[in-house]
């Protein structure tokens, strides 16, 4: 027996990295999937590769009727839609006083308004199939300051905040919304921050407790836990996988 068997999720930003690992641990625990992106043909492949127990959509995560598209699909497809994660995102790095404005904008329409198009997007289907889960990817950056982050920390920490109040407003309806929050992941968000212009010379994740960087499946189990039953009392809540990197300041 899978730990989501007769589910239906929603996953932006599935294409790769996290979301692909969701993506296939979700099926693996007895799951059907839309994955939603804005790169079609890496999508595509994931999904086929899941074959009958998945399906592929674009979704820009910023455009309201591509998300109404997503929800039409899952419905359509698979009966229902009963679990969203709202993982889809992008970092742009860089010294606040360089910063340009129309990254900062960038970033906040992916990162921030894509989330809360999302979980308004999946009331009403949750609602009809009599509840359901939320997941919005936040990051260790919406919990504690990163340098060099400004426009992606100021996402995340408003991803975490809009994650309790809808907690708050959906818990009635059956509806448990909680946010996750890792720290460094081996993806390729992540290799993007080598080619910047601060000293990452030495690898950081060395410092951390744990010694290393995160895995994306390591955060797909997580996010398992919070879609499934596991977690049934758990909403408005912070789950973090870090290495320890918020554990105390490491020097
Ligand atoms: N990698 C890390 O170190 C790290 C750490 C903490 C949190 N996160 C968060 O985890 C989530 C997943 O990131 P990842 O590490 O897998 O990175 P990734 O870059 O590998 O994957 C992000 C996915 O989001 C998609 N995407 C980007 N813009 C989109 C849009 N407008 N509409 C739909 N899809 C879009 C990309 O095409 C890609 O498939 C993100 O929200 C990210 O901010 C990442």
């Amino acid at each position: 027996m899978g730990r989501l068997d007769g589910r239906v999720a929603l996953i932006s930003g599935g294409a790769r990295g996290q979301g692909e690992a969701e993506a296939r641990l979700f099926v693996a625990e007895g799951a059907s999937v839309v994955i939603g992106d804005v790169l079609d043909e890496e999508g595509r492949k994931v999904a086929e590769s899941l074959g009958a127990a998945a399906r592929y959509v674009h979704l820009d995560v910023t455009q309201p009727e591509h998300w109404s598209a997503a929800v039409g699909v899952a419905v359509k497809e698979f009966g229902k839609l009963d679990a969203l994660v709202n993982n889809a995102g992008i970092a742009r790095y860089g010294a606040l006083r360089d910063f340009p404005l129309a990254d900062y904008l960038k970033v906040v329409q992916v990162n921030q308004v894509g989330v809360f198009l999302g979980m308004k997007a999946v009331v009403e289907a949750m609602s009809a199939a009599g509840g359901g889960t939320i997941v919005n990817i936040s990051s260790a950056g919406g919990l504690a300051g990163v340098t060099g982050t400004t426009a992606y920390c100021a996402t995340k920490f408003a991803v975490r905040g809009m994650t309790k109040v809808a907690a708050i407003e959906l818990g009635p309806l059956g509806i448990r919304v909680n946010s996750v929050h890792p720290g460094g992941v081996d993806t390729p968000m992540n290799d993007q921050a080598a080619d910047i212009d601060l000293d990452f010379s030495e690898d950081p994740n060395k410092k951390l407790p744990l010694g290393r960087i995160g895995r994306p499946e390591e955060v797909a189990d997580m996010v398992l836990f919070l879609t499934s039953g596991e977690s049934s009392y758990s909403t408005g809540s912070e789950f973090v996988l870090d290495g320890g990197m918020l554990a105390g300041p490491l020097f």
